[in-house]
């Protein structure tokens, strides 16, 4: 059994990545839907927190049914992560994760996600400042190191769990991959290995298939694996990699019927938490994953994605069981 301090997590847990204008109350409601043992909101800047800026108070909102749940904080100066980690404190999530792993310029310029990588001895007392701050399980995601010639995701192992951390999740790339190349688990693996780490390590980066999370699971010996992109439009992922994990077989990949059914879940899911309008403008990105791999859905994208009307979504949705049905039937 896996375990973050307390939180029992089951035999080989599959994390939700934290991602940005991804991983809200709506999506994450599809993927606890489908298998997903722990998830992450997507990150929060401390200094928008403790500023109380709306944007960063709105994505600590988190349901009961979502447990357990960790809220993910940024930021590069200490007295505002550990204000941060008693905001969060306050909203009892399950776990608090730091996020030392973002590579985005506006993050990394202000010293802040994979830009600590490159001073490992403020990562601790970042680190050390949102522990004393909170009594709930801190966490932390992170890279491989800042680039090719300072991959020091061992050091920054043993050092993080030597001031409390209770888990890791190590995305295997370096910042200055960005999301290019593949990802490398080798070094993941290592820190694994290392007799001296006791807490949970989660390996990340491009599994996008049951076939390649039972691998790398083999191959890599991690405690779990977290899935990003390929949730995205694809909250299935999960239960296909569960089901093949139990039975070595894979599992028929959804119905018509089992995609409208989830993307008008997480549609109206995003109506009831973000309002009509913006609602309906946050989840035209989603539709073209939720439709991907099917025939002939160029159209009905282009109407989902034109529309202010949910009534049309609807009827849209209405349009798309029964072209695909009549497409069955002539089959
Ligand atoms: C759109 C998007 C937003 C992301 N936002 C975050 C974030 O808020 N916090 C974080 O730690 N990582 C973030 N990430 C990185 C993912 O959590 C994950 O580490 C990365 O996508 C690699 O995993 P994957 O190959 O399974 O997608 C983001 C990634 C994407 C694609």
């Amino acid at each position: 059994m896996v375990k973050i301090d307390n939180i029992e997590l089951g035999e080989f847990p599959l994390l939700l990545a934290p991602m940005e204008d991804v991983s809200d109350p709506p999506f994450r409601a599809v993927c606890k839907e489908n298998g997903a043992d722990l998830m992450y909101t997507e990150f929060i800047s401390s200094e928008g927190l403790i500023r109380d800026a709306i944007k960063s108070r709105q994505k600590l909102d988190i349901f009961d049914y979502e447990k357990p749940i960790g809220i993910q904080i940024f930021g590069g100066d200490e007295d505002a992560m550990a204000l941060s980690a008693k905001i969060v404190d306050s909203t009892a999530p399950d776990l608090l994760d730091i996020n030392f792993g973002c590579p985005v310029k506006k993050v990394v310029c202000k010293g802040a996600g994979a830009g600590v990588l490159r001073d490992i001895d403020l990562m601790v007392r970042l680190t050390k400042a949102c522990v004393r701050s909170t009594s709930l399980p801190v966490t932390v995601k992170t890279r491989l190191g800042w680039d090719d010639d300072t991959k020091n995701i061992e050091e920054v192992a043993e050092r993080l769990q030597d001031v409390g951390i209770k888990a890791l999740t190590i995305h295997g790339r370096t910042r200055a991959q960005l999301y290019r190349g593949e990802a490398d688990w080798t070094l993941i693996a290592k820190v694994k290995n290392n007799p001296r780490i006791h807490i949970p390590i989660f390996g990340n980066g491009d599994i996008d298939s049951p076939q390649k999370a039972v691998e790398y699971k083999n191959r890599y010996g991690v405690d779990g694996i977290m899935i990003g992109r390929a949730a995205i439009g694809y909250p299935w992922i999960f239960r296909e990699i569960k089901h093949y994990m139990a039975t070595g077989e894979v599992l028929a990949p959804p119905t018509i019927e089992e995609r409208l059914t989830a993307v008008r879940k997480h549609l109206h899911g995003a109506l009831a938490w973000k309002g009509t309008r913006t609602g309906v403008c946050e989840m035209r990105p989603h539709y073209a994953s939720y439709l991907k791999g099917l025939n002939h859905v160029r159209e009905f994208r282009t109407r989902l994605v034109t529309t202010d009307s949910v009534d049309e979504i609807e009827h849209i949705f209405d349009d798309i069981r029964t072209f695909y049905a009549r497409e069955a039937e002539m089959a």
